[in-house]
């Protein structure tokens, strides 16, 4: 979806990271067999950001690193249900999050479901 060289999101990887995986299924297709609807994963990590005013800051907040809904299935609201579930279980407000490298299609649905319209891109 994004052209990236390789998979940042795999079985194996998880294994070895402390990151969190949702995952939404739509249980009833494929005769009963189930097909994955989309996925997030999420995970603490500890950056050093810029701030507004160009200072560094080290912090350690809850990032969205790896967002997907199913091609055919984007713009039907299951990024929102799948987002306001990670969002419920980690007790976290979106505006207090980072964003790992969003694509134009994060900022929107940011902008759209959360008002988050302001960020402060980092190098
Ligand atoms: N173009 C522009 N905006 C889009 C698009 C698109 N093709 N698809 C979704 N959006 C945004 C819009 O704000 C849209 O509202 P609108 O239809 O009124 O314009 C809103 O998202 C729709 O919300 P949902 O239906 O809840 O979102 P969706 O189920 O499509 O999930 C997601 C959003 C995960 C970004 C999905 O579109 C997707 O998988 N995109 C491709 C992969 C991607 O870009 N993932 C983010 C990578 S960056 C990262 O993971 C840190």
């Amino acid at each position: 979806a994004q052209q990236l060289p390789a998979p940042i999101t795999s079985a194996s990887k998880l294994q070895s990271q402390k990151h969190q995986l949702y995952l939404m299924k739509d249980g009833e297709s494929s005769r009963g067999h189930g097909v994955v609807v989309g996925f997030l994963k999420v995970g603490y990590k500890k950056l050093f950001l810029l701030d507004r005013n160009g200072v560094h800051i080290e912090v350690e907040p809850l990032c969205v690193l790896d967002f997907y809904v199913s091609e055919l299935l984007q713009r039907h609201g299951y990024g929102l249900e799948l987002f306001n579930f990670m969002l419920q279980h980690q007790n976290v407000e979106p505006v207090l999050m980072a964003y790992d490298r969003p694509s134009n299609k994060l900022l929107a649905f940011l902008a759209k479901h959360y008002s988050l319209m302001q960020s402060v891109p980092q190098s």
